[in-house]
């Protein structure tokens, strides 16, 4: 087959089961302005909108569709103040981890939206749902787990797309939600989220912006053939493409390069230089 005909039966194979270009667009737009929120606005979530990111998170994959799942709808306020109690003691243990510069960035960060946002929701995941006998799960014993975040991310972006604002507050202890939430023993509850609408969606991760971390260049993750394979000096078309703006030419009509990387990560961001994509927040 001539390198033209082969391109051409790809193009076609392609379009008979891709989505029509703004789906396409819809789906990266939400990928790329999902934010992890902590400042939330009061305003209540209507129950239908909270309905549908439920749904989107029960039709994520989950192993030999085991649905391992659970959604608790946290608005009680006393309950809510308990887990901030929590957090807070969670946060002060988290602190004493760093020193100097990153103490003091740490201690200025807001991690948390558990009393601001008009609700909080648990997603638990239940092991062992159907029973010991799981297709999929011989060989990997946290399957399951790995499901349920799956539903977490599908929630995440479900919400962007609604205008709705996501915060997973990982600094609490699970023996303490299962206390304040009743929650069984054998539940294990796997993300805590706080949910609200926003003021804003920043246009980059709160702790790229804090200088906390920066993304790492997308190339220097990827590997050929085997972990020691070549990454992104062996000439690899792949290896650039991560990087360029051009691959998202058509369907993301503001993605615009930017740096990435800051010093002090140079064994990862070695060519900082080259393009990220970076969405500039929605003017509308
Ligand atoms: C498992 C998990 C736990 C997290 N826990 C916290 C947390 O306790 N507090 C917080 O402020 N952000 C938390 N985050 C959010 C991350 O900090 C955030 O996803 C990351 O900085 C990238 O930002 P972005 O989500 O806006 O792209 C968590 C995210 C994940 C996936």
């Amino acid at each position: 087959m001539s390198q033209d005909s082969h391109d051409r039966a790809q193009a076609s194979a392609a379009n008979r089961h891709a989505l029509p270009a703004e789906y396409q667009r819809g789906l990266y737009e939400a990928i790329f302005r999902r934010r992890d929120i902590r400042e939330f606005l009061p305003d209540a979530v209507p129950d239908e909108v909270l309905a549908r990111v439920i749904v989107a998170a029960h039709h994520a994959a989950s192993v030999g569709f085991t649905q391992p799942w659970d959604f608790i709808v946290v608005r009680d306020a006393e309950r809510r103040r308990e887990v901030k109690r929590v957090f807070e003691e969670e946060r002060a243990i988290n602190a004493a981890q760093f020193s100097g510069d990153r103490l003091g960035k740490f201690l200025a960060l807001k991690l948390e939206g558990i009393l601001d946002a008009p609700l909080n929701l648990i997603v638990t995941c239940e092991p062992d749902r159907f029973g010991p006998a799981v297709l999929g799960k011989v060989s990997i014993s946290e399957v399951e787990v790995y499901s349920t975040c799956l539903a977490v991310g599908n929630l995440w972006l479900a919400a962007r797309a609604e205008g709705l604002g996501v915060g997973w507050v990982s600094i609490v202890r699970n023996d303490a939600l299962r206390e304040i939430f009743a929650i069984p023993g054998h539940i294990i509850p796997v993300a805590y989220l706080c949910v609200g609408y926003v003021q804003a969606f920043p246009d980059r991760p709160v702790l790229e912006s804090a200088e906390w971390e920066a993304r790492m260049p997308p190339r220097s993750l990827i590997h050929f053939d085997s972990w020691n394979g070549g990454t992104e000096s062996d000439g690899h078309a792949l290896a650039d493409l991560v990087q360029s703006p051009d691959i998202w030419r058509g369907l993301l009509t503001d993605a615009t390069p930017c740096d990435t990387g800051r010093p002090e990560q140079a064994h990862r961001s070695e060519g900082a230089e080259v393009p990220n994509i970076n969405l500039k927040a929605r003017r509308d």
